[in-house]
């Protein structure tokens, strides 16, 4: 369906409002494609710090693909998700070993970490290929606007919908366009209060005269997310602690963190850490952290234990001076439980 008004309109929306960010004010392609690895599940106000860090440290892709994984995911520590990092070093290298930048769609497809959303981002920002984006925002302006019900998270809206916005894609400023109505989902027709009133697209807004605004997108339901309980303790045994780095097969591998006891739902971890009887003292720190991931809910205990004599380490822990534990790439819970920890009395 071909709409020119829909088209027109938000190009010049974004002419007026689009947001100001620094990798707008370039067309290099590793420069675009940092931040649309960085953007793809980080809010544009915390990306753009890291984006920047990323660009200071790692000004080429050459540079990037020199790096070790730990650097990267050091650099990346906060941000989560951190498949991410270790997909963008890995594309770095691929790049590099291509010999240029890929600027059609099937190639940039072919990079580890690009998606069909991700290819279409770089290929139009960066190159001006005519390729629609479709992201939540996406999903949500267009099924507002065209008064559409089908559930966003099924195949068939995928496909629905990138019909939908690859025909109201202007072929002459493809990069505009995309940008503009991604910006335009998050700032003017947002999720939960959307500025009606002040909206350029009011007149065609079908959710808007059929009273649906606050009905669309749709999203079909999904399984409940997984509980998790994870009992932390934290090593103490002169000056050092002892980490372990995690395994392939489970979240937040490759990174770094204390002990752990992963316990059934419902265990008391006191109860279970006193039964283990570790030699020395115990002491809670931390008690119920909640901690959400896209498909896992963890709740987390934290424990100091500092040992009369030298700790037995489960399998796969090694010891390290506490002073170098900035070092080591830890998930974002380990990070906000760790740094509780009082320094040594
Ligand atoms: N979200 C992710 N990438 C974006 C972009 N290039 N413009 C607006 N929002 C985005």
């Amino acid at each position: 369906m071909e709409d020119r008004i829909f088209t027109e309109t938000i190009l010049r929306w974004y002419a007026e409002n689009g947001r100001d960010l620094p990798w707008r004010r370039t067309r290099d392609p590793y420069a675009v494609w940092l931040s649309e690895i960085i953007l793809q599940q980080t809010r544009i106000v915390q990306g753009q710090a890291y984006w920047e860090r990323f660009m200071q440290r790692f000004p080429n892709v050459e540079s990037l693909a020199a790096a070790s994984e730990d650097e990267v995911l050091r650099l990346w520590q906060g941000l989560g998700y951190y498949s991410r990092a270790r997909n963008l070093l890995a594309a770095a290298r691929q790049i590099v070993a291509i010999g240029h930048f890929p600027d059609t769609v099937d190639e940039l497809r072919s990079l580890k970490g690009v998606g069909e959303y991700t290819a279409a981002a770089v290929g139009s920002i960066a190159f001006g290929l005519p390729v629609a984006v479709v992201d939540g925002n996406v999903y949500r302006v267009l099924s507002r606007y065209f008064g559409i019900s089908t559930p966003v998270n099924t195949p068939a809206a995928k496909k629905e919908f990138s019909r939908l916005a690859q025909a109201l894609l202007p072929e002459d400023c493809p990069a505009d366009f995309n940008q503009g109505i991604m910006d335009f989902g998050a700032l003017q027709c947002t999720p939960a209060s959307p500025d009606c009133y002040a909206c350029p697209l009011m007149a065609g807004c079908n959710a808007r005269k059929t009273g649906r605004v606050g009905m669309l997108p749709v999203k079909k339901q999904t399984s409940p997310v997984r509980e998790r309980f994870f009992c932390y303790v934290y090593l103490r045994f002169q000056g050092q602690t002892a980490l372990r780095r995690r395994p392939a097969g489970d979240i937040w591998q490759g990174l770094w963190e204390p002990l752990l006891y992963e316990l059934g739902p419902g265990k008391d971890s006191e109860a279970f850490l006193s039964a283990k009887e570790l030699p020395g003292t115990v002491t809670p720190l931390r008690k119920g952290i909640r901690h959400q991931l896209t498909h896992q809910t963890l709740f987390a205990d934290l424990f100091l234990w500092e040992p009369v004599r030298a700790p037995e380490l489960p399998e796969g822990y090694v010891l390290i001076p506490e002073i170098e534990l900035d070092r080591y790439a830890k998930p974002r819970l380990v990070e906000i439980l760790t740094d509780t920890i009082p320094d040594e009395a």
